[in-house]
């Protein structure tokens, strides 16, 4: 159960009768403004899954602080992941929603796992390993991430992590620790299982590259429908002929329009792409259409919720309240079994 090597995956698919019977938790750094690919790759499955018997989501303002170091920027992006959460869907009354920082016990249980934790098993993790293969100095926060992570995750009893395929080493670190302190110390942590999420929809930005921040190619989720607009109709295209036809699967227009389009209205862009004869001016004002159709309720509630801050703050009490009483629990158990609470 020891090293974790790179690519080590522990993946599974969620048997149906089990479904909402997981201990789900996930965290999402507040690192600036979500775009399509955060929602379609991760946010609407976590929601999807807030109907199982647990289902923590934290905001990681502990490990952004690790890259935002300006003080303004890291509360305004940890409030706006709230917002942005409850505005998509996050139902408070099934899923815990809270702050990483408001639930110290987390911090407490990090210390426990990282005098256990190797250096050689941290030091093949890929934020680590990247940063030095660039001749960059990495600081102790980046190089014991993973060890927050795991304490995170251990804190909760969580048995399910949805992450992104980049984060399963992460879970694999985290398998380890648990493995080694349950070895040494008796069963304290329930072991996790990586839930990688499907890469299912494609989800290409605006120069047809995987949409990410750091290409600077990102539709933001809450951008204003008229900036959005001017976004898409600067879409980069191919400069295939009007008259010929075309595969639509795999073309950039297509494949956002199929995230935000109802199936009839795909369809029937499909049918034009098959046919040819159209030019990508229309089909642009098509995807521009659909997607303040789409994002029309959600950004509506968002402004809605921004403008009752009370609301979101109460929220977050609540829910690192209901967090703080679990992982207060955990840690008592695994202080105990360490000899930290046993006089
Ligand atoms: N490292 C994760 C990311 O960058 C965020 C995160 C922090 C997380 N703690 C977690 C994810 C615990 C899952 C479980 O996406």
């Amino acid at each position: 159960m020891r090293n974790a090597e790179c690519g080590v995956k522990t993946t599974f698919r969620i048997p149906h009768y089990a479904f909402r019977t997981m201990k789900v938790l996930s965290g999402i750094q507040p690192t600036g403004p979500i775009h399509w690919g955060n929602y379609f790759g991760a946010i609407r499955q976590y929601i999807a899954l807030q109907d199982n018997e647990q289902a923590f989501y934290f905001i990681a303002n502990l490990h952004a602080l690790t890259t935002v170091r300006e003080r303004e920027k890291l509360q305004k992006y940890t409030f706006d992941v709230a917002l942005d959460l409850l505005a998509l869907g996050l139902d408070p009354n099934k899923a815990t929603l809270f702050v990483q920082s408001d639930v110290p016990e987390v911090s407490e249980l990090c210390w426990l796992l990282m005098t256990g934790a190797p250096m050689g098993l941290l030091e093949r993790c890929h934020a680590y390993k990247d940063k030095k293969a660039k001749g960059l100095t990495a600081d102790a926060g980046l190089f014991t991430y993973p060890v927050l992570q795991a304490a995170d995750i251990l804190a909760y009893d969580s048995d399910t992590v949805p992450v992104g395929e980049d984060q399963v080493q992460h879970i694999e670190v985290c398998r380890d620790l648990a493995g080694s302190f349950n070895h040494q110390f008796g069963n304290v942590f329930v072991m996790p299982k990586a839930y990688v999420l499907e890469a299912s929809a494609r989800v290409p930005g605006t120069d047809g590259e995987k949409m990410s921040k750091s290409y600077n190619n990102t539709l933001l989720v809450f951008e204003d429908a008229k900036v959005q607009r001017k976004q898409i109709m600067r879409i980069v295209t191919d400069s295939r002929p009007m008259d010929q036809s075309k595969e639509p699967a795999g073309d950039v227009l297509y494949d956002l329009i199929s995230l935000v389009a109802s199936d009839a209205e795909r369809e029937q862009i499909a049918a034009t792409y098959r046919r040819g004869g159209f030019g990508y001016g229309e089909i642009k004002k098509a995807l521009a259409d659909a997607a303040e159709k789409y994002w029309a309720q959600p950004r509506a509630r968002r402004a809605e919720l921004a403008a009752n801050p009370e609301y979101v703050r109460q929220v977050l009490g609540d829910g690192a309240a209901k967090a703080r009483k679990k992982a207060g629990e955990v840690l008592k158990r695994a202080q105990e079994a360490c000899g930290i609470r046993s006089w």
